[in-house]
């Protein structure tokens, strides 16, 4: 089985940053919109097309010219790589309206839409996720994190009685985290909350596509702003999970401008100190989680030593656990848990 695959793994941070030389399929140049080629006068094959419109994305200067157009004409072909395209299909004509196709998609990547956009889709670990703008487009790292989660909640699965678990996801986007863990443990039940409406919708709309929507309740809710109604949902969660907005303000402007243009600027900017979100989950997670639940969070390669510090000094029985780093070696997750309710007996 082919899978889709950004072959140059940048990541958010990085966009924001400009520290990484390789930049991802999302990541693109700013340049006018382009005008497309003319249409062939005659019949083209699928891999005249893929020349043609490689060497076009080239001369327009638009990135990962090759990946692009190669992901374009294998969706058409109803295959998810190109590598899983047969050779008959590559080497056939292809039909008027699959080509009149052709050039319609790949017009919308010249003019710098994402290949995740474009094609309506993209995959996440083991789940093909149905994608639109401005909702984030889950980045490969994204997958380390829900690792993270997984293999705790795998080690420590539930009290005995009920082997109950819960999730409670903060910024869910696409749904891609919380469907993935869905996915692979059949006992959990998930919670996940966005600002946006359209990132719920989308949520909703990929659990229902997975038939995942009986173990997910999406919340069209806001952490900050919304922090009562939170209070009064949830309790007991067995791990508060977040890929929130941590691009420290002044980074926003060195992103790419077609990132701003299609994704949803308030999925990026964390604020000041890529902090603001991040805070707010510290300071309400004794709240919702279960004795020694735990906190994931990925964050800013700074924000380890900041978010420590931070929970130190302003959330009680909130512990930092550990730090933990992807895998090109970068310290990108927070693991903080829940110190354990001593109840005095006295009391009762
Ligand atoms: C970086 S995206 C992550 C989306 C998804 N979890 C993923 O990894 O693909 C951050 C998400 O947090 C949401 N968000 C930003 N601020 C929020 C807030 N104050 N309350 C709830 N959600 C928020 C954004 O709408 C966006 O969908």
């Amino acid at each position: 089985m082919w899978w889709r695959r950004t072959l140059s793994r940048s990541c958010r941070c990085c966009l924001g940053c400009g520290r990484s030389g390789a930049k991802g399929i999302w990541s693109l140049h700013t340049r006018p919109v382009c005008s497309a080629p003319a249409l062939p006068a005659g019949r083209i094959t699928a891999l005249q097309a893929l020349d043609v419109w490689k060497r076009h994305f080239e001369e327009k200067g638009v990135t990962e010219p090759e990946h692009s157009s190669q992901y374009i004409i294998a969706h058409l072909l109803g295959a998810k790589t190109i590598e899983s395209v047969d050779q008959q299909s590559l080497t056939q004509f292809l039909s008027k309206e699959k080509t009149e196709q052709v050039w319609q998609l790949c017009t919308r990547r010249l003019s710098r839409m994402p290949v995740q956009y474009v094609i309506e889709e993209w995959d996440f670990r083991d789940l093909t996720l149905k994608l639109r703008p401005p909702v984030f487009i889950p980045r490969p790292e994204t997958e380390e994190l829900v690792e993270l989660v997984l293999t705790d909640l795998q080690r420590h699965p539930g009290a005995a009685e009920t082997r109950r678990q819960t999730c409670l996801e903060v910024g869910c986007g696409s749904g891609a985290v919380s469907l993935s863990l869905l996915k692979s443990l059949p006992q959990l039940e998930a919670f996940a909350l966005d600002r946006s409406q359209d990132a719920v919708d989308l949520s909703r709309e990929n659990a229902l596509r997975l038939g995942l929507q009986d173990r997910l309740k999406v919340y069209h809710m806001d952490v900050i702003k919304d922090a009562e109604r939170m209070l009064g949902l949830f309790s007991s969660i067995s791990a508060l999970v977040s890929n929130p907005p941590y691009l420290f303000s002044e980074d926003m402007a060195t992103l790419e401008p077609e990132i701003l243009r299609f994704e949803d600027h308030a999925a990026l900017d964390g604020g000041e100190d890529g902090l603001n979100v991040i805070r707010q989950i510290l300071a309400l997670a004794p709240d919702f989680l279960s004795d020694r639940g735990r906190v994931y969070l990925e964050v800013d390669p700074r924000h380890p030593p900041l978010v420590r510090r931070w929970t130190e000094e302003n959330v009680e029985g909130l512990r930092y656990a550990e730090t933990r780093h992807d895998a090109s070696g970068r310290p990108r997750f927070c693991i903080l848990q829940k110190e354990e309710s001593h109840k005095d007996p006295d009391q009762d």
